[in-house]
């Protein structure tokens, strides 16, 4: 431990973890269209194989998740083929073994927590006045093979992809397309659906490339649908994500559209009919609190 902190020291400045944070840029696109950042923590040692194999050790079993990196782009999640190795096996060979890891919640180790919370903090600075109430703050590693694929899917939060090293190619769709994502789509993965979506051929013109370099960050909107390819390397990607007031309410409201559509009810979109939106909010905040008085009884 006092090995690593020595090396954290020489190597970065733990205040400065990320760069090119540009409050104007934050303020036209963030949570509405990608952007790119730039970040220090390419010579971290916490990123190191080694040091993830103890992390990857660490964690309990729910918090890593693995596979066969060798996928189509539409993956039904039921039938993602395994690579055959345990977790520490499948690091310690990511060069040969064509395989995709995702090790989550990396804040349950200390060290990974401070590291996460600070680059967090440097985003919330600019963040606060836009989205405010980050809470819910979660840090995800990707460990992958050359040419590896993520399939395409959507994802809960607010994030931003740090590349640490070797570089991989995403394509992002725009979440309003509603012509790539239905509204049901979202409503049932808000409440419990799987992240992977199918992609069909004519969405291939919709997206829009990011070619992600070490030290170049990529800022992804929440659900808004992407896919990623592995360049000639391995990757390890840091991915620092959070929740706001704002998007916590989106997802009550999608999950409230969902029970709606389940009774036969054809709900309005979120955001469509902002009156409607607040009626629903109010019923869901009345809901929660009837529980929880119930609760206590
Ligand atoms: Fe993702």
């Amino acid at each position: 431990m006092t090995q690593v902190a020595t090396t954290v020291a020489k190597t970065v400045q733990p205040d400065a973890y990320l760069k090119s944070l540009d409050a104007r840029e934050f303020t036209a696109k963030f949570n509405r269209q990608p952007f790119t950042i730039g970040h220090q923590l390419v010579d971290h040692p916490l990123f190191d194989l080694q040091r993830l194999v103890e992390l990857s050790q660490f964690l309990p079993p729910n918090s890593v998740e693995y596979n066969s990196g060798d996928l189509p782009v539409t993956q039904d999640p039921d039938l993602t083929p395994r690579n055959g190795l345990a977790i520490d096996e499948t690091i310690r060979r990511i060069e040969e073994c064509q395989s995709w890891m995702v090790l989550k919640n990396v804040e349950q180790d200390p060290e990974f927590r401070d590291i996460l919370y600070d680059c967090l903090d440097e985003i919330r600075e600019i963040v606060e006045p836009i989205a405010p109430g980050m809470r819910v703050r979660e840090g995800f590693i990707f460990v992958s093979s050359a040419g590896s694929v993520t399939p395409f899917h959507i994802d809960p939060e607010n994030n931003f992809l740090l590349q640490i090293r070797g570089h991989k190619q995403v394509q992002l769709f725009d979440v309003e397309d509603r012509s790539v994502m239905s509204e049901e789509q979202l409503e049932k993965f808000f409440t419990g659906a799987h992240r992977n979506i199918p992609f069909l051929p004519e969405y291939e013109a919709k997206g829009h490339w990011f070619e992600l370099q070490p030290g170049e960050g990529l800022h992804f909107p929440v659900a808004a649908p992407h896919w990623v390819k592995n360049g000639s390397q391995v990757s390890i990607s840091f991915s620092i994500t959070f929740q706001t007031d704002s998007s916590q309410r989106r997802q009550s409201l999608h999950r409230w559209n969902n029970g709606m559509r389940r009774m036969g009810i054809p709900p309005s979109p979120v955001g469509a009919r902002p009156w409607s939106d607040e009626v629903k909010y109010a019923g869901i905040r009345g809901c929660r609190v009837a529980k929880r008085i119930l609760g206590k009884k």
